[in-house]
């Protein structure tokens, strides 16, 4: 059971999924928990692309969205319930399946909670190229899409054991206040 770095009374056993919209720093933050936790950090989409042979965008366009999760739900199902790892999952990942009943039943689910306008700037740009659901919209579809989604998604994502408002929050920040929730759970 590994030991938390400056937090003595945080040992798990189990894995901790960060969830929340795209954009929302569910990697760059999973990295960084996991880093500090000297734990091993897994990303959801990498491993159903290594599982797919193909980018999540191709897997998208050849398959379509419903094969999608079927195929992200059972990559989330491989994970080992009985090891500490750090997990970011795909911003729909929640959503379908009955899979945010299984994360919270298996491990510690931590949402990453932004406002719309907040994810548009994150996902502006290169960062929004490489999702499937952004392709081909303007900045002001971009931001319907997201708020429409976020309105539909939040009743999955706020099922969360714990809720982290990042909103103007810089990351070690963040790290800190993960940590806190983490050790005092
Ligand atoms: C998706 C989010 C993506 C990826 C796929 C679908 C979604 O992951 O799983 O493009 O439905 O919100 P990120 O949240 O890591 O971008």
């Amino acid at each position: 059971m590994p030991l938390l770095n400056n937090s003595p009374e945080l040992t798990i056993s189990h894995p901790i999924f960060l969830i929340g919209f795209m954009g929302c720093g569910k990697t760059t933050m999973g990295k960084k928990i996991a880093k500090k936790g000297v734990i091993p950090f897994v990303d959801l989409d990498q491993k159903i692309v290594e599982q797919a042979g193909m980018s999540v965008s191709d897997y998208f366009a050849l398959n379509g969205e419903d094969a999608f999760r079927e195929l992200e739900t059972h990559m989330l199902r491989a994970i080992p319930t009985t090891e500490a790892t750090i997990i970011s999952t795909g911003g729909g990942t929640p959503c379908f399946n009955d899979n945010i009943e299984w994360m919270n039943e298996n491990g510690t689910t931590v949402y990453l909670k932004l406002p719309p306008r907040a994810l548009l700037k994150r996902l502006s740009g290169k960062e929004g190229t490489s999702r499937p659901l952004l392709k081909g919209k303007s900045e002001d579809e971009i931001l319907d899409f997201i708020t429409i989604k976020l309105n539909e998604r939040e009743k999955f994502y706020e099922q969360a054991k714990l809720i982290v408002d990042v909103h103007n929050m810089n990351p070690s920040l963040v790290l800190d206040l993960i940590f806190t929730k983490l050790q005092s759970k």
